[in-house]
């Protein structure tokens, strides 16, 4: 056994509401407010699709998903070659950091963003660098500070879990320049179809340029389908191929891929999420209290607090399960009832 492993632990789900009712004496219903799921969920049409087509299910999947590839590449306008798909982008962050990460190598990320960059570059025996976030973003500049020989790889997360905040398409052009193009960048946009902000990053355009440049993706968040398991890279093909030889062999199933298609094909279905998620994000804003919050282009708002057991449980009391990290708490944005509870609390806290 690896003896790195010992130093981590297995992932730990949101709080389960049947157990968090009984300890907090909560009558009413509790809404998962803790994993930045979308609440709305797929497209109807994505849900049919799945009990269309439920027959044949004891055939294995095509191991290439090429549908959803083609699917994701037709309207991206970009080779479907040059997309691997992924359990999740989970998976998809396994796959990049076993293909990549050799003992020893230098990995940098930020202290606070998605944990899987770095419990994997544990399991790989990466020597880690966390960047410090600079007011709730990635610091772009001290990450560069850090980039040297032995650099093998950099998770950037645009924009960032848990803190909601995002760098600009100018922003990650300068990096770009400087980072040498041998060093893979990997840009973890889980939550990209939810920025409004018009100068986010058009990180597809920029990989023109850019061949280290690696976008992922997923139909986890905006698109509803968490429970699906589908997430996808893109980037230079003959980086794709050599990812393509860790992917274990039939990581999407059928079904899987049927609701992924389905839920790509309606656009317009992902823009009303989008619509409802950004004037749900806005009430948020408008309170004075919202000095205390990160700038949002998600469809979550981390708050600042040192009292955080005390606001966890005050949002618990109005039925929402949110998701408490050292010096703050996440919460998901989800319907306008929860939202306004929610935001009440917020108003009336003392952080
Ligand atoms: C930034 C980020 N990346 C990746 C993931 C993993 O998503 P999935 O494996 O469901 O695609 C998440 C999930 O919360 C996330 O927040």
């Amino acid at each position: 056994m690896k003896t790195q492993i010992e130093n981590l632990s297995a992932y730990q789900p949101g709080l389960n509401p049947e157990e968090l009712k009984k300890s907090y004496n909560i009558e009413g219903p509790l809404y998962k407010l803790a994993s930045n799921e979308n609440l709305y969920g797929p497209s109807p049409k994505a849900k049919k699709a799945i009990k269309d087509k439920i027959d044949n299910i004891q055939y294995y999947p095509d191991t290439t998903s090429l549908n959803l590839r083609k699917a994701i590449g037709d309207t991206l306008n970009i080779d479907e070659n040059r997309i691997l798909l992924g359990a999740g982008l989970d998976d998809i962050i396994t796959i990049i950091s076993r293909a990549i990460i050799k003992p020893g190598d230098k990995l940098i990320t930020s202290n606070l963003t998605f944990g899987q960059y770095y419990h994997n570059g544990v399991i790989e025996s990466a020597n880690i660098v966390k960047s410090p976030l600079k007011n709730g973003k990635f610091d772009l500049d001290n990450i560069l500070e850090e980039v040297d020989d032995e650099t093998a790889l950099i998770w950037l997360c645009n924009p960032n879990n848990p803190t909601g905040t995002y760098f600009t398409h100018n922003e990650l052009i300068e990096f770009l320049n400087k980072v040498p193009s041998t060093i893979p960048v990997a840009l973890d946009e889980a939550y990209g179809e939810f920025v409004t902000a018009e100068d986010f990053p058009n990180a597809l355009e920029l990989q023109e340029k850019y061949k280290n440049l690696f976008v992922l993706r997923t139909f986890s968040k905006a698109y509803g389908l968490a429970s699906m398991r589908i997430g996808y890279v893109i980037g230079d093909q003959k980086i794709i191929e050599k990812f393509n030889i860790i992917k274990p062999p039939f990581n999407i199933g059928r079904l899987s891929e049927i609701a992924a298609i389905t839920a790509y094909k309606d656009q317009d279905y992902i823009n009303d999420i989008k619509l409802k998620n950004a004037n749900e994000r806005q009430k948020f804003f408008e309170i004075p209290e919202s000095k205390h919050f990160y700038p949002s282009e998600t469809n979550f708002i981390f708050v600042n607090t040192e009292n955080v057991n005390k606001l966890f449980e005050e949002l618990l009391k109005v039925g929402c399960i949110t998701r408490p990290f050292p010096h703050g708490i996440r919460i998901t944005i989800g319907f306008p009832e929860q939202n306004d509870a929610m935001i009440n609390v917020l108003k009336n806290f003392t952080y």
